[in-house]
């Protein structure tokens, strides 16, 4: 029987210990986190998940209490093992709590005791980290994530993780008090088409036939609809096959719910709970107290997209887009030979109002910005980068002409004027143009918009004591207009119901087709989207009728939810958060791959195991696949 752990078991975590604990005895175990040696005497801070306490082994002066079984020897060969102690060992001591005294350490919520040793073992010890365990490091990524045990040892990261832990266990106590169930669906699911890229996983049991590894329950949480389970929720994993990026990982959590009988307002209102308790347990912060109605704003696509160019603008901070495009059309240009060529492609019917083509857009940079011509160059490389061609700008002059620019020495005093007023151009500001192919426009502007803000610090932290805005942007045109095959497509997917009012335009013009989907965005991310799904058959086979699906082709890709729809199926709708992105940030970090305990890396390589791996023949041939040779 071992002395420490079976005999003396643990009193105490690492951080538990106060100044009314003063003449305990305890017995403590966790890792060195650092050792001193003050001449015969040392000292160790011991650290666990909970904390760190100062640990003193000194045989001139050993501790006493009353009660407490001290033995001299013991004391003397517990200074002999401390000696020999380094960081990371894995230690367990027996003591006696003392006051430190003057000598507190306000740092640490221990810092007013320390524990004289009389009694010691080391359960481990351990090779030298490579790197410290520490919250500031310098080190790599890559590093960081080879070694994510130790990486994980950091205070920051225990903390973040703990964070997840929370939001789960609330997560799980919120739904289940508002009668959602809890319920799993298969990781392993039938390939269909659209949506994110899947991963495949070959079946050994029927050869040549393949599993896609789910992009999310949505199917599924639908059928539990039809199955008459009225609310479901699940912490659940999903798998894209998409490339790594810092708001994207290809497995990741989302908070995945669905409600029957609902409506877009009442599930938002559910959503709204769970957000207003994980910020109130977490946090600690009352949302209540800026949204005092409960509710979150609401904001429409288009006008999301006229405003700030996407559909997840950050509200921290305003520098909002103005679409200049009809007062280009009625200044036929504005006497700018770029801008005359787009008015005259409206004027002569190429260009439509009622379907994405072309479009002008201005952000002001304000005066404050201090664009220097130098700068401005740096901004144009950068929308480069995205696609655009350029990046046409003019400064404003004291008397409201253009100046340092291109287009100043063509634009007529009338256009000059329009567009100073319709984005409240001041004096000294910077106007930065883009023009052209509306999805173009729209990325580089949005990116833009924030890039600068950057720049500018106007963007407040996220996480505790940082702000956070909240906004669900609603009312999405159902279809998109695919500008290469010039036909409409899905927006998001074929079974997502269409705003009442817009069912006649389902045939006649189906750009103006509005739809109960909704994304939840915090900060300039969108951190959940849902709809409200399509259950009426009829509509559904107009829906398809409109993205030219015809009843075989929808039979092949969706025959058993067609099937399902059709057997009685409630009026229902969901919506999924993105557990991990909300993580981020409630916690004040950059990267997903920050609060997600065993990431991959960019390149989809899980750094720790090396996976993915090659495999061999063998392996192969079980499951029926063959390798291509590289290209
Ligand atoms: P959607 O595809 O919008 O909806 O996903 C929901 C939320 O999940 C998060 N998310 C991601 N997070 C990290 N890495 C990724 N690769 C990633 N992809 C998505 C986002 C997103 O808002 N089944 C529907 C939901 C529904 O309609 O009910 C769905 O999956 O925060």
């Amino acid at each position: 029987m071992a002395r420490f752990i079976d005999e003396l078991q643990r009193t105490h975590r690492c951080g538990a210990l106060r100044e009314s604990d003063v003449g305990k005895e305890v017995v403590l175990f966790g890792w060195v986190d650092t050792y001193r040696d003050h001449g015969g005497c040392v000292f160790i801070d011991l650290r666990d998940r909970e904390g760190i306490t100062q640990l003193v082994f000194d045989p001139n002066h050993v501790p006493a209490a009353e009660g407490v079984r001290v033995d001299l020897k013991e004391v003397e060969a517990a200074h002999v093992l401390a000696n020999q102690m380094r960081n990371e060992w894995v230690i367990g001591i027996r003591g006696i709590v003392r006051s430190r005294g003057k000598n507190v350490n306000a740092k640490i919520a221990t810092g007013a005791i320390e524990i004289g040793v009389v009694e010691a073992t080391v359960f481990n010890k351990a090779e030298t980290p490579v790197f410290p365990i520490a919250d500031e490091t310098q080190t790599k990524e890559e590093v960081r994530l080879a070694y994510r045990y130790l990486d994980l040892r950091r205070p920051r990261m225990q903390k973040i993780l703990r964070t997840r832990h929370e939001i789960n266990q609330i997560t799980r106590r919120y739904f289940s008090d508002h009668g959602f169930l809890e319920l799993e669906t298969p990781f392993m699911v039938k390939y269909t088409p659209g949506g994110a890229r899947n991963f495949l996983v070959p079946s050994r049991l029927q050869p040549g036939a393949f599993y896609a590894l789910a992009e999310s329950p949505q199917l599924y949480k639908q059928l539990f609809m039809v199955s008459g389970f009225d609310r479901y929720f699940q912490i659940v994993k999903c798998f894209r096959d998409e490339d790594g990026r810092l708001d994207r990982h290809p497995e990741f959590t989302q908070i995945d719910v669905e409600m029957s009988f609902v409506s877009q307002d009442e599930l938002f209102t559910q959503m709204e709970g769970l957000v207003f308790a994980i910020w109130k347990e977490v946090l600690g912060i009352d949302l209540k107290q800026q949204y005092p109605s409960g509710h979150f704003p609401h904001m429409k696509f288009d006008d999301s997209m006229r405003r700030f160019g996407n559909d997840k603008p950050d509200l921290r901070f305003s520098m909002e887009h103005t679409d200049l495009t009809e007062i280009l059309i009625a200044q036929q240009g504005g006497g700018v030979p770029f801008f005359a060529e787009i008015a005259a492609k409206f004027e002569a019917g190429k260009l439509r109002r009622d379907l994405p083509g072309e479009i002008v857009k201005v952000l002001v940079a304000p005066a404050a910005a201090e664009i220097s011509r130098a700068e401005a160059d740096k901004l144009e490389g950068y929308v480069k980068s995205m696609g655009a061609k350029g990046l046409a700008r003019a400064k404003v002059g004291e008397d409201g002409g253009w100046t340092q620019s291109p287009l100043a020495k063509t634009a007529t005093k009338e256009f000059v004027a329009a567009v100073n007023a319709a984005c409240g151009a001041k004096p000294g500001d910077t106007l930065l143009f883009q023009f052209g192919r509306a999805s173009i426009v729209q990325t580089v502007m949005a990116n833009l918009r924030v890039h600068l803000a950057k720049k500018m610090n106007l963007i407040p932290d996220s996480g505790h004591g940082g702000k956070f805005e909240f906004l669900w942007v609603v009312d999405p045109p159902l279809f998109e207009f695919d500008e290469d095959t010039g036909k409409w497509a899905a927006a998001h997917h074929a079974f997502t119901r269409p705003q009442d009012a817009s069912v006649p335009f389902l045939e006649s013009d189906p750009g103006k087709v509005l739809c109960h989907r909704y994304d939840l965005v915090l900060n300039g991310f969108e951190v959940g989207g849902g709809s409200i799904r399509l259950h009426d058959p009829e509509v559904q086979a107009r829906v398809f009728a409109a993205l030219g699906i015809d009843a075989a082709e929808a039979k092949a890709k969706f025959g058993f939810l067609l099937d399902a729809l059709r057997a009685g199926a409630p009026p229902h709708g969901g919506i999924a958060l993105g557990m991990d992105r909300l993580t981020m940030l409630l916690t004040g970090t950059e990267s997903l791959r920050d609060v997600i305990p065993f990431p991959k890396s960019q390149k989809g390589t899980d750094l720790l195991t090396d996976a993915p791996t090659l495999v061999t023949d063998e392996q192969l041939a079980d499951v029926h696949v063959r390798v291509a040779p590289k290209a």
